[in-house]
């Protein structure tokens, strides 16, 4: 599977959901995340997103604590099919450290 990491956190640009063949994301208040039941490997999500925010599950970026986070919350938040405007603050938050504790479930 793919997986939604950190920095998607604040920023939330939502291209990602547009490219997906499987429409695989689902919307959390401040995060996407990627049901990984669901996701069939094809990688066109990660060039879409700005923050670069999406790695494959065999990357040292997506660690246990981010493949959790996308499991879980991905059986919880609904799906999301169509982009939206980013986060108001997208380009300032894109980048900055220690965001994790930031996830609004
Ligand atoms: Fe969707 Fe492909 Fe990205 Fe998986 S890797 S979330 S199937 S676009
Ligand atoms: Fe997040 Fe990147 Fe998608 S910031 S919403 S993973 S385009």
């Amino acid at each position: 599977t793919y997986v939604v990491t950190e920095n998607c956190i604040k920023c939330k640009y939502t291209d990602c959901v547009e490219v997906c063949p499987v429409d695989c994301f689902y919307e959390g208040k401040n995060m996407l995340v990627i049901n990984p039941d669901e996701c069939i490997d094809c990688g066109v999500c990660v060039p879409e997103c700005p923050a670069e925010a999406i790695f494959p599950d065999n990357d040292p970026a997506a660690t246990e604590h981010w493949l959790n986070v996308n499991q879980k919350y991905s059986e919880v938040w609904p799906n999301i099919t169509a982009k939206k405007d980013p986060m108001p603050d997208a380009d300032a938050q894109n980048g900055q450290p220690d965001k994790a504790a930031d996830l609004s479930p």
